[in-house]
Protein backbone atom coordinates (compact mmCIF):
# COMPACT_ATOMS: atom_id res chain seq x y z
CA UNK A 1 0.00 0.00 0.00
CA UNK A 2 2.90 2.55 0.83
CA UNK A 3 4.41 2.00 -2.60
CA UNK A 4 1.47 2.44 -4.48
CA UNK A 5 1.20 5.59 -2.34
CA UNK A 6 4.24 6.94 -2.77
CA UNK A 7 4.82 5.87 -6.91
CA UNK A 8 1.17 8.12 -6.87
CA UNK A 9 1.85 10.86 -5.10
CA UNK A 10 5.16 12.48 -5.52
CA UNK A 11 4.73 15.64 -3.25
CA UNK A 12 7.39 14.81 -1.27
CA UNK A 13 9.38 16.59 -4.26
CA UNK A 14 6.63 18.95 -5.25
CA UNK A 15 9.10 22.22 -4.29
CA UNK A 16 12.14 19.92 -4.84
CA UNK A 17 13.40 22.36 -7.50
CA UNK A 18 13.72 25.50 -5.64
CA UNK A 19 15.67 26.52 -2.85
CA UNK A 20 15.30 25.54 0.63
CA UNK A 21 12.46 23.15 0.90
CA UNK A 22 11.59 23.43 4.77
CA UNK A 23 8.44 22.48 5.35
CA UNK A 24 7.53 21.28 2.25
CA UNK A 25 7.27 18.06 2.54
CA UNK A 26 3.45 16.40 2.07
CA UNK A 27 3.31 14.01 4.80
CA UNK A 28 2.35 10.39 2.73
CA UNK A 29 2.32 7.83 5.40
CA UNK A 30 4.40 8.86 8.42
CA UNK A 31 6.10 4.77 8.67
CA UNK A 32 7.17 5.44 4.92
CA UNK A 33 10.73 5.57 5.87
CA UNK A 34 11.33 8.23 3.65
CA UNK A 35 8.75 10.15 5.46
CA UNK A 36 10.79 9.59 9.02
CA UNK A 37 14.35 10.63 7.31
CA UNK A 38 12.72 13.89 5.96
CA UNK A 39 11.06 14.64 9.10
CA UNK A 40 13.36 13.45 11.48
CA UNK A 41 16.34 14.99 9.91
CA UNK A 42 14.40 18.01 9.47
CA UNK A 43 16.24 19.56 12.36
CA UNK A 44 19.79 18.81 11.97
CA UNK A 45 19.42 19.56 8.51
CA UNK A 46 18.81 23.19 9.91
CA UNK A 47 21.69 22.72 11.95
CA UNK A 48 24.29 21.97 9.29
CA UNK A 49 22.70 24.65 6.80
CA UNK A 50 23.54 26.88 10.03
CA UNK A 51 27.23 26.22 10.41
CA UNK A 52 29.70 28.76 9.81
CA UNK A 53 31.65 26.98 6.88
CA UNK A 54 28.10 26.05 5.17
CA UNK A 55 27.17 29.66 5.32
CA UNK A 56 30.45 30.96 4.27
CA UNK A 57 30.74 28.21 1.39
CA UNK A 58 27.18 29.74 0.19
CA UNK A 59 27.69 32.80 0.30
CA UNK A 60 31.36 32.12 -2.19
CA UNK A 61 33.77 32.96 0.95
CA UNK A 62 35.44 29.60 0.30
CA UNK A 63 38.89 29.44 0.44
CA UNK A 64 40.46 27.25 -2.18
CA UNK A 65 42.42 25.38 0.13
CA UNK A 66 39.63 24.97 2.50
CA UNK A 67 37.55 23.13 -0.79
CA UNK A 68 41.05 21.05 -1.83
CA UNK A 69 40.27 19.53 2.34
CA UNK A 70 36.49 19.33 1.77
CA UNK A 71 37.42 17.23 -1.43
CA UNK A 72 40.09 14.99 1.01
CA UNK A 73 37.53 14.45 3.61
CA UNK A 74 34.36 13.50 1.20
CA UNK A 75 36.83 11.22 -0.75
CA UNK A 76 38.16 9.21 2.30
CA UNK A 77 34.37 9.38 3.42
CA UNK A 78 32.81 8.22 0.02
CA UNK A 79 35.84 5.51 -0.15
CA UNK A 80 34.38 3.69 3.10
CA UNK A 81 30.73 4.28 2.13
CA UNK A 82 31.20 2.94 -1.48
CA UNK A 83 33.52 0.16 -0.23
CA UNK A 84 30.33 -0.66 2.41
CA UNK A 85 28.05 -0.59 -0.44
CA UNK A 86 30.18 -2.95 -2.83
CA UNK A 87 29.49 -5.30 0.35
CA UNK A 88 26.11 -5.36 0.61
CA UNK A 89 24.95 -4.95 -2.39
CA UNK A 90 23.17 -8.19 -3.02
CA UNK A 91 22.20 -8.05 1.10
CA UNK A 92 18.07 -7.61 0.66
CA UNK A 93 18.46 -4.46 3.15
CA UNK A 94 20.33 -2.31 1.03
CA UNK A 95 20.28 -3.91 -2.73
CA UNK A 96 17.56 -1.82 -3.92
CA UNK A 97 19.84 1.19 -2.60
CA UNK A 98 22.43 0.09 -5.13
CA UNK A 99 22.61 2.49 -8.39
CA UNK A 100 27.00 2.55 -8.63
CA UNK A 101 26.29 4.40 -12.07
CA UNK A 102 24.60 6.74 -10.73
CA UNK A 103 25.66 7.80 -7.55
CA UNK A 104 28.99 6.71 -6.75
CA UNK A 105 31.43 9.47 -6.29
CA UNK A 106 34.77 7.73 -5.05
CA UNK A 107 36.13 8.48 -8.77
CA UNK A 108 35.24 11.75 -9.62
CA UNK A 109 36.80 12.90 -6.36
CA UNK A 110 39.57 11.32 -7.54
CA UNK A 111 39.75 13.30 -10.29
CA UNK A 112 39.40 16.32 -8.36
CA UNK A 113 41.71 15.50 -6.51
CA UNK A 114 44.35 14.85 -9.27
CA UNK A 115 43.33 18.25 -10.69
CA UNK A 116 43.66 20.19 -7.75
CA UNK A 117 46.76 18.27 -5.84
CA UNK A 118 48.20 16.95 -8.98
CA UNK A 119 49.63 13.56 -10.96
CA UNK A 120 50.80 12.13 -7.19
CA UNK A 121 47.47 13.76 -5.27
CA UNK A 122 47.14 10.12 -3.37
CA UNK A 123 50.77 10.52 -1.47
CA UNK A 124 49.88 14.40 -0.66
CA UNK A 125 46.73 13.82 1.48
CA UNK A 126 45.94 12.62 4.76
CA UNK A 127 42.54 11.57 6.41
CA UNK A 128 41.61 14.06 9.12
CA UNK A 129 40.34 12.76 12.18
CA UNK A 130 36.97 13.91 12.22
CA UNK A 131 36.69 12.02 8.36
CA UNK A 132 38.58 9.42 10.11
CA UNK A 133 35.77 8.78 13.10
CA UNK A 134 33.00 9.30 10.04
CA UNK A 135 34.57 6.49 8.25
CA UNK A 136 35.36 4.24 10.69
CA UNK A 137 31.58 4.46 11.65
CA UNK A 138 30.60 3.63 8.05
CA UNK A 139 32.93 0.65 7.75
CA UNK A 140 31.61 -0.83 11.74
CA UNK A 141 27.88 -0.21 10.15
CA UNK A 142 28.60 -1.83 6.77
CA UNK A 143 29.80 -5.00 8.61
CA UNK A 144 27.82 -5.30 11.83
CA UNK A 145 24.52 -3.29 10.71
CA UNK A 146 23.98 -3.27 6.81
CA UNK A 147 20.60 -2.39 7.74
CA UNK A 148 21.42 0.95 8.94
CA UNK A 149 23.79 1.72 5.79
CA UNK A 150 21.09 3.37 4.23
CA UNK A 151 21.25 6.18 6.48
CA UNK A 152 24.58 6.95 5.13
CA UNK A 153 23.62 6.68 1.95
CA UNK A 154 20.76 8.89 2.23
CA UNK A 155 22.38 11.43 3.92
CA UNK A 156 25.18 11.87 1.47
CA UNK A 157 23.40 10.97 -1.47
CA UNK A 158 20.13 12.97 -1.32
CA UNK A 159 21.73 16.11 -0.18
CA UNK A 160 24.55 16.00 -3.07
CA UNK A 161 21.02 15.87 -5.34
CA UNK A 162 19.19 18.64 -3.53
CA UNK A 163 22.21 21.23 -3.44
CA UNK A 164 25.08 19.88 -5.98
CA UNK A 165 24.17 22.60 -8.66
CA UNK A 166 24.05 25.39 -6.21
CA UNK A 167 27.42 24.33 -4.95
CA UNK A 168 28.60 23.47 -8.42
CA UNK A 169 28.21 27.06 -9.61
CA UNK A 170 28.96 28.90 -6.21
CA UNK A 171 32.54 26.54 -5.89
CA UNK A 172 33.12 27.50 -9.88
CA UNK A 173 32.77 30.95 -9.72
CA UNK A 174 34.49 31.30 -6.07
CA UNK A 175 37.77 29.67 -6.96
CA UNK A 176 37.56 30.94 -10.82
CA UNK A 177 37.76 27.25 -11.94
CA UNK A 178 37.41 26.35 -15.13
CA UNK A 179 33.67 26.18 -16.95
CA UNK A 180 34.99 22.98 -17.92
CA UNK A 181 33.90 21.56 -15.12
CA UNK A 182 37.04 20.55 -13.75
CA UNK A 183 38.14 20.20 -10.13
CA UNK A 184 34.31 19.74 -9.68
CA UNK A 185 33.42 16.14 -11.03
CA UNK A 186 31.87 15.95 -7.83
CA UNK A 187 28.93 18.04 -8.29
CA UNK A 188 28.65 16.47 -11.78
CA UNK A 189 26.01 13.16 -11.90
CA UNK A 190 26.35 12.33 -15.41
CA UNK A 191 24.34 9.26 -14.71
CA UNK A 192 21.02 11.23 -14.15
CA UNK A 193 19.33 13.55 -15.99
CA UNK A 194 16.75 14.50 -13.36
CA UNK A 195 17.78 15.10 -9.82
CA UNK A 196 13.94 15.23 -9.00
CA UNK A 197 12.76 11.91 -10.48
CA UNK A 198 16.14 10.48 -9.36
CA UNK A 199 15.19 11.08 -5.75
CA UNK A 200 11.86 9.99 -5.79
CA UNK A 201 12.80 6.99 -7.06
CA UNK A 202 15.14 6.27 -4.08
CA UNK A 203 12.70 7.42 -1.95
CA UNK A 204 10.05 4.73 -3.38
CA UNK A 205 12.82 2.24 -3.07
CA UNK A 206 13.67 3.16 0.43
CA UNK A 207 9.63 3.07 1.46
CA UNK A 208 10.44 -0.61 -0.23
CA UNK A 209 12.98 -1.82 2.15
CA UNK A 210 11.41 -4.71 4.61
CA UNK A 211 12.37 -3.01 7.85
CA UNK A 212 10.44 -3.40 10.78
CA UNK A 213 9.62 0.36 12.55
CA UNK A 214 11.83 -0.46 15.22
CA UNK A 215 14.53 -1.17 12.65
CA UNK A 216 13.38 2.45 10.61
CA UNK A 217 13.91 4.43 13.97
CA UNK A 218 17.35 3.27 13.80
CA UNK A 219 17.99 4.43 10.24
CA UNK A 220 16.73 7.89 11.11
CA UNK A 221 18.92 7.95 14.30
CA UNK A 222 21.95 6.75 12.36
CA UNK A 223 21.32 9.63 9.91
CA UNK A 224 21.09 11.86 12.44
CA UNK A 225 24.54 10.55 13.53
CA UNK A 226 25.71 10.56 9.80
CA UNK A 227 24.47 14.56 10.04
CA UNK A 228 26.73 14.99 13.03
CA UNK A 229 29.63 13.67 11.10
CA UNK A 230 29.47 15.89 8.43
CA UNK A 231 29.14 19.06 10.75
CA UNK A 232 32.01 17.75 12.72
CA UNK A 233 34.18 17.98 9.31
CA UNK A 234 33.03 21.37 9.10
CA UNK A 235 34.25 22.26 12.15
CA UNK A 236 37.40 21.05 11.50
CA UNK A 237 37.64 22.94 8.30
CA UNK A 238 36.76 26.10 10.13
CA UNK A 239 39.42 25.52 12.68
CA UNK A 240 41.97 25.17 9.71
CA UNK A 241 40.12 28.17 7.94
CA UNK A 242 41.00 30.90 10.90
CA UNK A 243 44.45 29.74 9.99
CA UNK A 244 44.60 30.80 6.39
CA UNK A 245 45.41 34.25 5.16
CA UNK A 246 41.90 35.87 4.01
CA UNK A 247 43.51 37.18 0.38
CA UNK A 248 42.12 34.21 -1.92
CA UNK A 249 38.81 34.50 0.24
CA UNK A 250 38.84 37.86 -0.37
CA UNK A 251 39.55 37.71 -4.38
CA UNK A 252 36.44 36.60 -6.08
CA UNK A 253 34.14 39.08 -5.10
CA UNK A 254 37.09 41.91 -6.10
CA UNK A 255 35.69 41.12 -9.38
CA UNK A 256 32.11 40.24 -9.38
CA UNK A 257 29.65 41.71 -7.22
CA UNK A 258 29.36 42.03 -3.82
CA UNK A 259 29.29 38.36 -1.78
CA UNK A 260 26.21 37.61 -0.23
CA UNK A 261 23.50 36.72 -2.74
CA UNK A 262 23.34 32.94 -3.36
CA UNK A 263 22.01 32.89 -7.04
C1 LIG B 1 17.57 18.07 0.88
C2 LIG B 1 19.20 22.55 0.76
C3 LIG B 1 22.99 21.30 3.47
C4 LIG B 1 21.49 16.72 3.35
C5 LIG B 1 17.71 19.38 0.57
C6 LIG B 1 16.88 20.11 -0.34
C7 LIG B 1 17.34 21.35 -0.38
C8 LIG B 1 18.47 21.44 0.51
C9 LIG B 1 16.80 22.48 -1.23
C10 LIG B 1 15.76 19.58 -1.22
C11 LIG B 1 14.57 19.05 -0.50
C12 LIG B 1 13.64 18.35 -1.49
O1 LIG B 1 14.02 18.07 -2.62
O2 LIG B 1 12.53 18.06 -1.10
C13 LIG B 1 20.34 22.60 1.51
C14 LIG B 1 21.09 23.80 1.75
C15 LIG B 1 22.16 23.44 2.50
C16 LIG B 1 22.08 22.02 2.74
C17 LIG B 1 20.71 25.17 1.21
C18 LIG B 1 23.26 24.29 3.03
C19 LIG B 1 23.12 25.59 3.27
C20 LIG B 1 22.94 19.94 3.65
C21 LIG B 1 23.95 19.15 4.34
C22 LIG B 1 23.52 17.86 4.30
C23 LIG B 1 22.25 17.84 3.59
C24 LIG B 1 25.22 19.71 4.94
C25 LIG B 1 24.19 16.61 4.83
C26 LIG B 1 25.46 16.37 4.79
C27 LIG B 1 20.27 16.71 2.72
C28 LIG B 1 19.45 15.53 2.57
C29 LIG B 1 18.31 15.93 1.86
C30 LIG B 1 18.48 17.34 1.58
C31 LIG B 1 19.74 14.15 3.08
C32 LIG B 1 17.13 15.05 1.45
C33 LIG B 1 15.95 15.39 2.33
C34 LIG B 1 14.76 14.49 2.00
O3 LIG B 1 14.08 14.75 1.03
O4 LIG B 1 14.53 13.51 2.73
N1 LIG B 1 18.68 20.22 1.07
N2 LIG B 1 20.96 21.56 2.13
N3 LIG B 1 21.95 19.11 3.22
N4 LIG B 1 19.67 17.78 2.13
FE1 LIG B 1 20.29 19.65 2.17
Amino acid sequence: AMKTEEDANGTSTANGGGVCAEGGVTVLSPTDLSEMLAAGTKEVHEKAENTAFVKDFLKGRIHKELFKLGHVALFFTYSAMEEEIERNKEHPQFAPLYFPHELHRRDALARDLEFFYGEDWQSQIRISPAAQRYADRIRRVGRDQPALLVAHAYTRYMGDLSGGQVLRKVAQRAMKLPPTGEGLNFYQFDGIHSAKAFKQLYRSRMNELELDTHTKRRVVEEANLAFQFNMEIFGELEEVGKTLQDDVLDAAPAHDEMPGDVS
